[in-house]
């Protein structure tokens, strides 16, 4: 497969969308942007709802790859989740299918094995083979897009990475996010692997940094060619005077999905 030059990033005004339209160009890329809001910026992106397969399958047209970010990103109501996140993503990968697009990166999250304990002390690190136990319908939409790329790889030859992402901000903001942590330039360094690595069919990655206090295996994502650079450790100190280590006898620190299993189990969003 010719490396992808024309990328379709869905979800670019939001928060990991702001990031990568300013990363990912320094790959070589020509970003099409799309998301149902506005984007600061750039009067070329195209405003549509996944929910409209009309809008979709345009902004898909002609593209080489898809990085599909759009999508609600924490807890919602089911109904809400199944619009967005569950229907969208079908709509979106209705629309590569039939328009020929070959490669996209898909955002998991680590909420579709949220449920997972976190490991401790000499555990070994969560393979990406290991059960998944969502921690929410956010969770559970996220399994469902990566059985669907599974689907598309299997019936239509359609490949993906499937990103299982930790917690992507410019830095960790509490201790949970050392372990999960992955920096933006990591981010774009693995969005750029998943875009270019050959033969991947679908394959389901963790999406961190080099953390030394990492939970889960980055094999997978190393076989792509990612090489991360960063480390939350430099954050540590600070944070872990600021908030203390992560307690045995708290249970929203006993999973990988962290508060996702255990606060109140709809945000309003
Ligand atoms: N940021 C992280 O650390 C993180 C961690 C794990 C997974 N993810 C996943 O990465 C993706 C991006 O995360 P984010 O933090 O930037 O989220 P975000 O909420 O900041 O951005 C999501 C964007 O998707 C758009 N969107 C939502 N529904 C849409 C629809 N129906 N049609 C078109 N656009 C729609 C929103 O307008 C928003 O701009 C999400 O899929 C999220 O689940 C992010």
């Amino acid at each position: 497969m010719p490396a992808p030059r024309t990328v379709l990033l869905t979800g670019a005004a939001g928060g990991l969308g702001t990031l990568m339209r300013e990363l990912l160009p320094q790959y070589g890329y020509t970003l099409r942007l799309f998301d149902m809001r506005p984007v600061d910026g750039e009067p070329d992106a195209v405003v549509g709802d996944l929910a409209d397969r009309d809008a979709v399958r345009e902004a898909v047209r002609g593209v080489d790859a898809v990085v599909h970010l759009a999508g609600i990103s924490l807890e919602a109501s089911f109904d809400k989740i199944l619009k967005a996140n569950i229907e969208g993503t079908y709509n979106l990968y209705e629309a590569a299918r039939e328009e020929g697009v070959r490669r996209m990166v898909f955002a998991s999250s680590n909420h579709a094995v949220g449920y997972t304990p976190r490991p401790q002390g000499d555990d070994p690190l969560i393979p990406v083979d290991t059960p998944r136990r969502p921690d929410t319908f956010y969770g559970l939409s996220k399994c469902f897009g990566e059985d669907l790329a599974q689907l598309y790889w299997d019936k239509h030859g359609v490949e993906t990475v499937s990103v299982r992402i930790g917690s992507c901000f410019p830095e960790p903001t509490s201790v949970r996010m050392l372990s999960v942590w992955m920096s933006p330039a990591d981010g774009a360094r693995l969005f750029h692997a998943a875009l270019t690595a050959e033969g991947v069919g679908h394959t389901v990655v963790y999406g961190s940094s080099a953390n030394t206090r990492l939970w889960w295996d980055l094999r997978s994502a190393r076989a792509l060619g990612y090489e991360p650079r960063d480390d939350s450790e430099v954050f540590a100190e600070k944070l872990i005077a600021e908030q203390g280590e992560l307690s045995s006898s708290d249970p929203s620190h006993a999973h990988l999905g962290g508060h996702f299993v255990t606060n109140p189990p709809i945000w309003p969003h």
